[in-house]
């Protein structure tokens, strides 16, 4: 009976183990800090989220979204579900992989 108990702790934690592993491929967020300076021009300004390039607009924020939304709005750009010129062009030189990053990224940021 204890032995049993014991190879359940045993099994819980190794599946949680595994489960770190998948949201960690997921996403991976410090991947994308270092690529997040060709984000930051734009997003990532604090007071109104406007950028002063190239001309002062509104951005939305980013920030602290769902990853999930983040992915979605991503994908979007890049599949032409979601248009927007800038946006457009940028992501379609994100890899799946960069964009799961990114999304792990703002979500926690
Ligand atoms: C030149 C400015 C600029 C840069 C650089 C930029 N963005 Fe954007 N981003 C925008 C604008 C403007 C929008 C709103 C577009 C629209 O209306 O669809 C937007 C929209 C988004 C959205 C959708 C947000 C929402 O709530 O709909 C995401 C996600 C996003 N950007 C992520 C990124 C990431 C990640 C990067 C870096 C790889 C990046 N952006 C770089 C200007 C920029």
């Amino acid at each position: 009976m204890k032995q049993k108990i014991i190879m359940n702790i045993i099994l819980a934690s190794s599946m949680l183990f595994v489960f770190s592993g998948v949201v960690h491929a997921a996403g991976d967020a410090t991947a994308a800090k270092e690529k997040s300076s060709m984000c930051e021009g734009c997003h990532g300004i604090g007071g109104g989220y406007k950028t002063a390039f190239p001309t002062v607009y509104h951005v939305p924020k980013i920030g602290g979204q769902h990853e999930e939304y983040l992915v979605k709005a991503l994908e979007g750009y890049k599949n032409g579900t979601r248009s927007h010129p800038t946006m457009t062009a940028l992501v379609k030189s994100l890899s799946d992989q960069d964009i799961k990053d990114f999304a792990a990224y703002y979500a926690g940021n």
